[in-house]
């Protein structure tokens, strides 16, 4: 993917990204970092346009993430899984690709099976969210949103909520993303993750890129924000 942010600027009461710049040509999948608060989540909803930015121009794959249609071209799996609780793993699918898509009830079907099947998930896909592990329910939730086909998935910290053995399964569905060719932008505090699954770094501080490049920079980080950060989560 490319993505190209000129002058990004974003504030609540207060101004949580300061003034962002960067592009990125040809990367597969983005890792953002930083301690919490240093505006990951805000990043990652204005590059998926789920909110607009206060100012600047972002482009991702040449689209202007403020045109009505980009929305629709990319995905997004939230911390907790955000799947309908009242409805099983395979409706949680199919009912987006019907109201969304306007996709046929079966071919819907056959799609959300397919995604299902993928995620190791065949067996759970008639359950409630309550009925499934968090594992499986966040897997599910990346199921949703590469059922979209979207060019770009953003995941902002997919592990967060569950427990080692958990974080695993999910750590292998993002690994899936990554076999089937998906480009992706994730948060995570998760390094072996970033360091195994990352093409390109981007280590944020009080709403700024402090420092950005190869996974390797965080074997020797320039900075004293990003060296204090590396021996926190080590
Ligand atoms: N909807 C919001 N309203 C007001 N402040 C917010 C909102 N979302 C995030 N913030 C503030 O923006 C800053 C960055 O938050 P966030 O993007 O969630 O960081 P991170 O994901 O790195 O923890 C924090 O100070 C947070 O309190
Ligand atoms: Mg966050």
């Amino acid at each position: 993917m490319n993505i190209d942010i000129q002058g990004l600027r974003h504030e609540y009461d207060v101004e949580v990204l300061k003034d962002l710049t960067i592009t990125l040509k040809d990367v597969s999948s983005i890792a953002l970092i930083g301690v919490s608060g240093s505006g990951k989540s805000t990043l990652l909803r204005l590059l998926s346009g789920i909110e607009k930015p206060t100012t600047g121009t972002v482009r991702v794959n040449g689209t202007n993430i403020n045109e009505r249609a980009y929305k629709e071209r990319v995905g997004f799996v939230f911390q907790d899984h955000n799947l309908f609780p009242h409805l099983t793993l395979e409706r949680n699918i199919t009912l987006i690709l019907e109201e969304t898509r306007n996709i046929p009830k079966s071919e819907a079907k056959n799609i959300a099976r397919q995604n299902l099947e993928a995620l190791q998930l065949a067996d759970q896909m008639h359950k409630l969210p309550k009925h499934v592990s968090g594992g499986q329910a966040q897997r599910a939730s990346i199921a949703r949103a590469l059922a979209l086909n979207p060019e770009v998935i953003f995941l902002d910290e997919p592990t967060a909520s569950l427990d080692p053995i958990l974080t695993h399964e999910v750590l292998m569905a993002v690994k899936k993303l990554r076999d089937l060719g998906k480009d992706f932008v994730f948060a995570t505090h998760v390094i072996s993750f970033v360091k195994d699954f990352a093409d390109y770094v981007i280590f944020m501080e009080h709403g700024a890129i402090v420092e950005h490049g190869p996974p390797s920079i965080m074997d020797a980080p320039t900075t004293r924000a990003m060296r204090n950060y590396m021996d926190k989560v080590h």
